[in-house]
């Protein structure tokens, strides 16, 4: 595994302006992906993490929620994927199956698959999670949000990797 610092900078970059896969697969063997573009790389109870932000209504979070213990962050550079990134951010898992879209394959560690073909992985373990706190927030915070907090997952990152 490479440093979780790997390609960060670009990883960033890429996630903030075009977006990423966030892959779950549950213990009932359920699997699903939705496009992500908030998220962090980071230092937390002595491990590396990646934190993701999911909001109540995805399938995904049904999916999270439902027994996985994982996920994958799959970051395409420099515009590939556009159309699948769009797809998978627009349309719900509960309409349509997104293994139709993208191409998952096995992941290094977790149970939870990559999307092939990315540049950059992150395969976490979920540590933690907690709903963020609607009445704590302050105008420029609560501007973003219908009282659909997100649920933040802390996932301990096992393997980072670039394809190669
Ligand atoms: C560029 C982009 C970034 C997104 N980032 C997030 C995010 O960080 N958190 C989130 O909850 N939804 C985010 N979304 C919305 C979900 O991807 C979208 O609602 C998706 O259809 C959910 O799929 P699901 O119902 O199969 O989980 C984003 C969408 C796009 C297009």
């Amino acid at each position: 595994m490479e440093n979780f610092t790997f390609m960060l900078d670009k990883g960033m970059e890429n996630l903030s302006s075009k977006g990423a896969f966030l892959t779950v697969k549950n213990k009932a063997d359920i699997v699903n992906t939705m496009t992500i573009s908030w998220g962090f790389v980071g230092f937390m109870w002595t491990k590396p993490h990646f934190i993701t932000v999911v909001r109540p209504q995805r399938y995904t979070k049904e999916v999270l929620d439902n027994s996985a213990d994982s996920f994958t962050i799959s970051i395409p550079f420099d515009g590939k994927f556009k159309e699948e990134l769009a797809i998978c951010g627009t349309k719900s898992g509960k309409d349509i199956n997104k293994a139709e879209i993208v191409t998952f394959s096995a992941a290094r560690t977790v149970e939870s698959p990559i999307v092939k073909d990315c540049d950059l992985y992150y395969e976490c373990k979920i540590n933690f999670t907690q709903q963020l706190e609607g009445s704590l927030m302050p105008p420029f915070v609560q501007q973003f949000y219908e009282k659909d907090y997100h649920h933040v997952y802390f996932g301990e990152i096992l393997e980072c990797y670039g394809n190669h």
